[in-house]
């Protein structure tokens, strides 16, 4: 039966990670998957994911399945970070949000559902995007074109390209769109390119599916939301893939999440009924521990009164842009805040490392990216020779994880990048 199956070519992003396992070299760097790691190379616990697991474990609910949708408070929390605590479509009852596992999870339960509901449209992927949007769309049957974003030449959005694409595309497809943090290339709208974009996209009576992976790492959690915001403003239709993967540092938690905005309450339910059918068929109803942990973090005020003794801390963070509303969510700020500073810091680092070394390209382009990614312009060959001479692992578009640089790698790396584009 299964002698004549060829084999699957390597995942563009974690089969690098698997290479990178089996490499014998002590030097190697890996730069390839979207995963933040601090200055010594690890990827930390947060330190209120670690302390909420702690009580976690003391007042455990136990171990039933949750409800098709997942955890309804979750939901709620979640919607309160996307849109905010006061918006009309929360409070009008007009979205419907479902826990996925992780934001790859909420993107092909999106693709299952738009298959089955809107048969006749395209999904539209910026060119470039993340590998996978493409393989989750086809893996779901969902038909994908590309629309433009980059401009190799000046290293920044092709806006005006883009713009021209979006009004050729034909009205009920669907459009992607990165709401921040743009993977691969880090390069993001200013809010006055968003505006003419959200203009766009309305003008051509399309559905915007925004991925929303990042929020939080490119300013902030309320800051990152503006595309989002914009977009459901006047009783529009919106859908959202999110994911607690990287601001919560819960990768191997799948804590991820669905958002559909309807017109009113009542397309809503019923659009709640057909995705929970899709779920069903699919893996029935998602993980609990992740989303317990989101839970408690971003839980009551009663919670936050506990934490009293890091109420210094949260004092703190609270005046660094979060919102106050209780010391637990203000602490996982102050901790997403400081992985924030670190990559934009190992931005400006990498890019003087290589001004300091003469590299023959100007790289100063990656300190105004955004996010953990860097499309560095290194050609295919460029980066299979970092690979195979250096043992420098990076995408094959010559995306970097800029959460991979640290302190004691720079040097080797910057010398590595150096030797293969020339000085
Ligand atoms: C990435 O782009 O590296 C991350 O989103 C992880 C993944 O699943 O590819």
């Amino acid at each position: 039966m299964f002698e004549n199956i060829p084999s699957a070519p390597r995942d563009a992003i974690l089969g690098l990670t698997e290479a990178f396992r089996n490499d014998s070299r002590s030097e190697k760097i890996n730069l390839s998957v979207g995963v933040y790691q601090d200055d010594s190379g690890q990827t930390p616990v947060l330190e209120v994911v670690r302390e909420a697991e702690k009580r976690l474990a003391e007042e455990s609910t136990g171990k039933g399945y949750l409800p098709i949708s997942g955890s309804p408070e979750y939901a709620q929390r979640v919607q309160h970070l996307l849109l905010g605590t006061d918006h009309e479509a929360v409070q009008a009852g007009r979205i419907a949000t479902f826990q996925t596992p992780g934001g790859t999870g909420a993107l092909r339960v999106a693709a299952d559902f738009l298959h089955t509901h809107l048969p006749q449209a395209t999904v539209w992927l910026s060119d470039p995007t993340w590998a996978n949007h493409p393989n989750i769309f086809a893996a779901a049957r969902v038909p994908t074109k590309t629309y433009a974003y980059y401009d190799p030449q000046t290293h920044g959005l092709a806006i005006d390209r883009m713009l021209e694409s979006i009004g050729k595309i034909p009205a009920g497809d669907i459009i992607l769109l990165h709401a921040c943090c743009h993977n691969p290339t880090g390069i993001d709208p200013t809010p006055d390119q968003w505006q003419a974009i959200v203009a766009a996209v309305r003008k051509q009576g399309l559905l915007p599916l925004l991925d929303f992976a990042y929020q939080g790492f490119a300013e902030g959690i309320e800051e990152d939301a503006t595309s989002l915001r914009r977009f459901s403003q006047d009783g529009a239709e919106l859908i959202v893939c999110s994911s607690f993967s990287k601001n919560f540092g819960l990768y191997c938690e799948r804590v991820g999440a669905l958002s559909v905005l309807c017109k009113t309450a009542e397309n809503s339910q019923a659009v709640q009924s057909q995705v929970k059918r899709t779920i069903r068929t699919n893996y029935s109803n998602p993980p609990r521990h992740g989303a317990e942990i989101v839970n408690w973090v971003l839980g009551n005020e009663a919670r936050g009164n506990e934490a009293r003794g890091n109420e210094a801390r949260g004092n703190e963070a609270r005046g660094d842009g979060a919102t106050g509303d209780n010391t637990w969510r203000a602490r996982w700020e102050q901790e997403l805040g400081q992985m924030r500073e670190r990559i934009g810091n190992m931005r400006q680092l990498l890019v003087r490392k290589l001004h300091e070394r003469g590299v023959r390209e100007d790289y100063s382009f990656m300190i105004g990216q955004r996010g953990m990614f860097s499309y560095t312009g290194l050609s295919r060959a460029q980066v299979d020779q970092l690979r195979e001479q250096h043992a420098v692992y990076i995408v094959g578009s010559g995306r970097i994880n800029v959460a991979g640089i640290n302190t004691a790698n720079v040097d080797r790396l910057a010398a590595a990048i150096g030797e293969v584009v020339g000085t």
